[in-house]
């Protein structure tokens, strides 16, 4: 299968806690990440999309289009902002790499499908540490 993937990065903080949990509780299942002050994290947000190639212009799809996508339903919403606190479209999820990779998934499936195939939407929190949403 041929697919192309665009980058974006963007910065956000977020806290990983429950309300309905303790403090002991948050701390022993989220570590460091239920600090109450929360953190920040240098997002990098990778998007796969497939399609036809076109036999004209060599292309799957335009890359200037899908970060055009990325920035309007996603990376807009979420650059230098409080993830837990200051952006609809994550309300009342619990701010991991595996909820921000499903959710933007869902942001953008249903733009991508205009000219392209969605394959995959990767997050990657830290150096070490991602999350992948493929369709299913
Ligand atoms: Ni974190």
């Amino acid at each position: 299968m041929l697919t192309i993937t665009r980058r974006a990065t963007f910065a956000a903080a977020h806290r990983l806690y429950r309300s309905d949990w303790n403090d002991a509780r948050n701390e022993a299942v989220f570590g460091r990440c239920a600090n109450p002050g929360g953190h920040g994290h240098n997002y990098v947000l990778e998007v796969t999309v497939g399609g036809d190639l076109d036999p004209e212009t060599g292309m799957i799809a335009d890359l200037k289009w899908v970060k055009e996508v990325m920035d309007r339903h996603v990376i807009d919403h979420v650059d230098h902002r409080n993830l837990n606190a200051d952006v609809e479209i994550l309300h009342g999820v619990i701010p991991t790499a595996e909820n921000l990779a499903r959710v933007f998934w869902h942001r953008l499936v249903g733009p991508i499908s205009e000219q392209a195939r969605l394959v995959r939407v990767r997050v990657q929190e830290t150096e070490n540490n991602s999350a992948t949403y493929e369709e299913p």
